[in-house]
């Protein structure tokens, strides 16, 4: 793609092609003022355009085609500078962002890598290893990721940087305050409901259209993947060992998640008075509304915006958080981590409304 700006752009590398978070990631870049795409990595069909895959997105890369690896190193290695997305599965992730960045270090380039996948999320491979039940492909470099929010995190000791993932992000927008404040012991009950997006785009019985449309239904109550990755930006987020005891669901939609969690107050406090905490929290924070009412999925699907509302009631409260999968809660969560990493406006590209009737 070409742009006439005056404003030089930067070369951004999407890895994980075809799928459904490189897809958002796409979008979001077309209507992007720096960030330019270079290339896309497909591993399944290198060569092939790109409006094949992504019919939706035809009218921004009508001439472009998926790249294959070597090409991709081959501009990482060539480009003293650029942003690359990876948005490949976990277990994949790690070893693809290796081999770039070690290709990087040696023709002496600079990549900035916001990793969408789970592979960078923890501080040890043990950690990720007794999670996800296989060995980690790229130990040495977990010490060069910092996994969080960017609403959480001020300042970036690292070059690179791991999303925390779809779910996590609505839990930890919920819970970080209540944690940080102090407001309730290190127990948070969790019930969430996600998007059939959240499960890619491979068919699979449990995310099937029939089966899904019009049903809800509660998966890996208590054992889900995303409740330590939670605990863990939790505690480098507010230093508190929290533990997350999530419900996840599977929810009749396609895009969007809602996350409810609740926990004891250590003392008793009232509706406006929690809001009024979250409200001050979160002044900062371009993409984070809290509102009065209860947050709905369509105020946010599609955007990089985290809905939030609160109910106190004697030594009980319970936030309320939507979010969209796709975009907050990974390719919109990414290139605002990236936008900051670049040093450009953390808002850039993300400020797009709600279509509202999705
Ligand atoms: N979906 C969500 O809401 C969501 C939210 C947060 C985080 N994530 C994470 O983001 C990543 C992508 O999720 P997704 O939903 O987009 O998944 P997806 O739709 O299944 O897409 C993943 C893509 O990765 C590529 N891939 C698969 N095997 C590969 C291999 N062996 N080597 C290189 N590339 C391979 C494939 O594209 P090519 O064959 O074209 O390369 C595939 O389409 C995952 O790590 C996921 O956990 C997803």
């Amino acid at each position: 793609m070409t742009n006439s700006s005056a404003t030089p752009r930067i070369p951004t590398i999407v890895l994980g092609g075809t799928g459904y978070v490189a897809g958002e990631l796409l979008r979001l870049l077309a209507g992007h003022p720096r960030f330019e795409l270079a290339a896309v990595m497909s591993d399944s069909q290198p060569g092939e355009p790109v409006a094949n895959a992504f019919p939706h997105l035809a009218a921004a890369y009508a001439d472009t085609r998926f790249k294959s690896q070597s090409e991709v190193q081959a501009l990482v290695t060539g480009t003293a500078e650029c942003a690359v997305f990876s948005a490949a599965p976990h277990g994949v992730s790690a070893a693809l962002i290796d081999s770039l960045l070690t290709a990087a270090s040696r023709a002496g380039t600079r990549p900035r890598v916001v990793d969408i996948s789970a592979d960078f999320r923890f501080r040890s491979a043990a950690q990720y290893e007794a999670v996800y039940k296989h060995a980690h492909e790229a130990p040495a470099r977990l010490a060069e990721f910092t996994c969080a929010l960017p609403e959480h995190l001020r300042k970036l000791d690292t070059p690179h940087v791991a999303h925390p993932g779809c779910f996590a992000t609505a839990m930890l927008l919920a819970s970080v305050p209540l944690l940080s404040l102090g407001l309730v012991p290190p127990v948070l009950f969790v019930s969430g409901v996600t998007g059939s997006t959240g499960a890619g785009r491979k068919p699979v019985e449990g995310t099937h259209h029939p089966l899904r449309h019009s049903d809800l239904y509660s998966y890996g109550a208590l054992t889900h993947r995303h409740a330590p990755e939670a605990a863990a930006c939790a505690r480098a987020a507010t230093g508190v060992e929290a533990e997350f005891a999530f419900v996840p669901h599977s929810g009749p939609f396609a895009r969007g998640i809602h996350v409810t969690v609740q926990a004891p107050l250590r003392a008793p406090a009232d509706t406006s008075t929690v809001l009024a905490a979250l409200r001050e929290f979160y002044g900062g924070s371009p993409f984070v509304r809290v509102k009065d009412a209860a947050p709905r999925v369509k105020e946010v699907a599609t955007t990089n915006y985290a809905h939030l509302c609160a109910a106190a009631s004697g030594r009980s409260v319970a936030v309320m958080c939507a979010i969209d999968n796709l975009n907050k809660g990974a390719a919109g969560g990414a290139v605002q981590w990236m936008n900051r990493m670049f040093g450009l406006p953390e808002t850039d590209g993300l400020t797009a409304c709600a279509p509202g009737w999705t």
